[in-house]
């Protein structure tokens, strides 16, 4: 059985006093349903410490939005795995749309840092998603198996244990359409057989696939009502701690 699995991803916002605000109102509002699900945030590099504070004892984890993949050295303005596990964090989100396609990070870095990341002891959130014109032209398919074929590129079955896939819809991120339901499990079934083919169907059965794009209070739980729906990554939503306490709720109580 899948344990639901939601992650709050802060990207450029807060400062250092709402971040720490927001970690402890979402501690208090979460920490009860932590038996039924996983919860993490994802504050700014900046705050991951102080975040990390924050939350306490609360069992909610901590995450950083990227990592780079080289363990240390002459890489200015860069973070590496050690020095995230060093701050206490035990998530962290790669390969996210608005790194792909603003900063232009292609597949074969998200493959390097996925790689880098597992070796270190850190659980990859592995984001993946098609854009508009690519649904429009009939490829979602093609767009989300060639990332996760190019992220997870010479990941061993044992390795591949520690990801998460997050299927985010570019079209859908920070824009108010979210995928309908049926939209969302179509490619969430889709990847789930990709792994079966790509690993094996233990390990199928087993990763959690999150959706990403729009989530809000209001559409989560008839996202999470959806069989191959294991939980969000939450933008917007998760910088403010009633509405993301809210679709933790609506995961926490997915009909199993
Ligand atoms: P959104 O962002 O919830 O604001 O659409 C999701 C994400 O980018 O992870």
């Amino acid at each position: 059985m899948r344990k639901p699995f939601i992650g709050g991803n802060w990207k450029m916002n807060t400062d250092g006093k709402s971040a720490v605000e927001l970690a402890k109102a979402v501690a208090q509002k979460c920490q009860q349903l932590l038996s039924k699900v996983d919860v993490s945030v994802c504050p700014p590099f900046v705050y991951l410490s102080a975040v990390k504070n924050a939350l306490g004892s609360s069992g909610i984890g901590l995450g950083a939005q990227d990592v780079y993949f080289e363990a240390k050295g002459a890489f200015t303005g860069e973070i590496s795995c050690q020095m995230l596990k060093d701050v206490g964090c035990k998530y962290v989100i790669i390969g996210h749309s608005e790194r792909r396609h603003v900063i232009k990070e292609t597949d074969a870095i998200i493959n390097k840092k996925l790689i880098a990341a597992i070796d270190a002891g850190l659980l990859p959130i592995f984001c993946v998603g098609e854009l508009l014109e690519e649904r429009k032209a009939g490829k979602t398919e093609s767009v989300v198996k060639e990332q996760i074929q190019k992220g997870m590129a010479g990941i061993t079955a044992q390795k591949a244990k520690a990801i998460t896939i997050a299927y985010e819809p570019v079209w859908a991120i920070g824009t108010g359409l979210n995928a309908t339901p049926q939209q969302a499990q179509e490619v969430h079934l889709m990847i789930r057989q990709l792994i079966a083919v790509m690993y094996n169907k233990e390990l199928a059965e087993q990763i959690i696939i999150q959706y990403g794009g729009s989530v809000k209070a209001d559409n989560a739980a008839e996202l999470a009502g959806q069989p191959d729906v294991d939980g969000f990554l939450v933008g917007g939503a998760s910088l403010k701690a009633d509405d993301f306490a809210a679709i933790v709720k609506a995961a926490a109580e997915k009909k199993k």
